[in-house]
């Protein structure tokens, strides 16, 4: 009994142990390595064992095999729906925003991307980058810059294009590029003003029954606009949109991209705003100076206008020559009329203070005259008591006195200072 419930037990023990081991237990199953033969043709033994090492030869054949029959004026699903091509920008610099040519100019890495399944290979899985030799060999979509002056392609050290092929067919192209778009602005704020400038993006004759521009990533399509550094503005932000133009030849997408940028006040603060403010209170200078010094009034006065003057062409010569009235050109006009009024202010005191200095000119002459004829006094005495009829009198002694009489009541009739000091 004992020996049998013990063998039992044991069996039993043995069965639910090896139950276990097959229900839960993985690592028990052998590992099956696949052992490849090297007879094998090396497309497969590539597919197999080599999806990350493809050299020069099978990319060579990919390359061949993909681009043998391959028409390059046809568009991917020529004849079907409508190609989707993604639009994104790593913008690498904004600089020379010029208010007199309204434009400015974009630096940037422009990438296109669509899926074109005659360039699927299945030999690798690795992406492929081909360069510039590409370009005309591989179908590529015609998008252009609706509002560019002139965007050349870089060609330094070669034409900076650049493809990647994807294994499922997806094929990015990418461009360096620097775009002068023109950029309309209002500068009735100048140089207080705050602009956007746009980026139109276009196929050129693909309507949206060929392709369907769109941004790549939507608000991700724009990169790299944080690190912009612009000596002239500020960027606040940037918002891209896609919208739908109506042409002749059908209607085609367009995909803007907007930059708000506002200008940067320190260096009018530096160049504009403190010299003229300097310039014109220094003007009112000559409210303290004596109104005789008209020298010196009058050269503070014209000095000013000068410089203010010079101050304001500066500034015209970066401005478009027609234009509406800018917040500027007001500030300027103020500041003229601080000036011209302080040498207004010295033409009307000099007016007004004219009638006086004559009478105290003649005053001043009078009291001289005065000062003289007492001077004097004591050779006229016997004169005058001797009264008119002393002039018939042959006394030689008497001619001095007399002609000093003489003198001096011509001089009193005249007041004329310089021949009373001719005496
Ligand atoms: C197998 O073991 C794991 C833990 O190692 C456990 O989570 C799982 O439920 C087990 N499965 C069965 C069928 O017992
Ligand atoms: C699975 O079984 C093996 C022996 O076959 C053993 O070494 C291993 O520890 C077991 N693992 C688990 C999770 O039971
Ligand atoms: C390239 O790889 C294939 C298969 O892996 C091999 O047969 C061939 O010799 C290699 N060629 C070179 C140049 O390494
Ligand atoms: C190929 O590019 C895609 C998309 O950029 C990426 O997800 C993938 O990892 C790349 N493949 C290899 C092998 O690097």
């Amino acid at each position: 009994m004992g020996i049998r419930a013990m063998l039992r037990a044991a069996v039993l023990l043995l069965l639910i142990r090896t139950w276990l081991a097959e229900g839960n237990n993985t690592t028990s199953i052998p590992e099956y390595v696949f052992e490849l033969s090297p007879t094998m043709p090396a497309v497969i033994h590539n597919v197999f064992n080599c999806k990350n090492c493809a050299n020069e030869t099978v990319v060579g054949k990919i390359l061949d095999r993909v681009l043998s029959g391959y028409d390059a004026r046809l568009r991917p699903y020529f004849g079907g729906d409508p190609l989707p091509v993604g639009i994104s920008m790593y913008v690498s610099n904004i600089d020379h925003i010029s208010e007199v040519t309204m434009d400015s100019k974009v630096t940037m890495f422009f990438l296109q991307t669509w899926k074109d399944p005659r360039l699927a290979y299945c030999e690798t899985n690795l992406n492929l980058t081909l360069d510039y030799r590409m370009a005309d060999k591989l179908w590529v979509p015609d998008c252009y810059f609706l509002n560019s002056k002139d965007t050349p392609v870089h060609d330094m050290s070669v034409e900076n294009r650049m493809f990647q092929l994807h294994p499922d067919g997806t094929v990015h192209y990418g461009m360096r590029l620097t775009t002068t778009a023109s950029c309309s602005m209002d500068l009735q704020k100048y140089p207080l003003d705050k602009q956007t400038c746009k980026l139109e993006v276009e196929s050129y004759g693909y309507t949206v029954e060929d392709i369907m521009l769109y941004w790549e990533g939507d608000e991700n399509a724009i990169q790299g606009t944080e690190k912009i550094e612009n000596p002239q503005f500020t960027l606040l932000g940037k918002k891209v949109t896609r919208n739908e133009e109506v042409f002749y030849t059908g209607s085609y997408v367009r995909l803007v991209l907007k930059f708000m940028i506002q200008r940067k006040i320190i260096h009018y603060l530096v160049q504009v705003y403190w010299p003229t403010i300097i310039v014109t209170i220094s003007s009112w200078v000559t409210f303290w100076m004596n109104y005789e010094s008209s020298v010196a009034r009058m050269t503070i006065g014209l000095t000013s206008m000068f410089i203010l003057h010079t101050i304001n062409s500066h500034l015209r010569e970066k401005l478009p020559e027609f234009s509406c009235i800018k917040a500027i050109d007001i500030y300027m006009v103020v500041c003229f009329i601080f000036v011209f009024l302080s040498l207004l202010e010295y033409v009307y005191i000099n007016y007004l203070l004219y009638s006086r200095r004559e009478s105290s000119r003649c005053y001043r002459l009078c009291r001289r005259a005065r000062k003289i004829m007492d001077q004097y006094r004591y050779q006229l005495e016997p004169e005058l008591q001797r009264g008119p009829g002393w002039r018939g009198s042959n006394d030689p002694t008497c001619e001095a006195p007399n002609m000093a009489t003489e003198r001096l009541k011509y001089c009193l009739v005249d007041l004329d200072l310089g021949f009373l000091e001719g005496l």
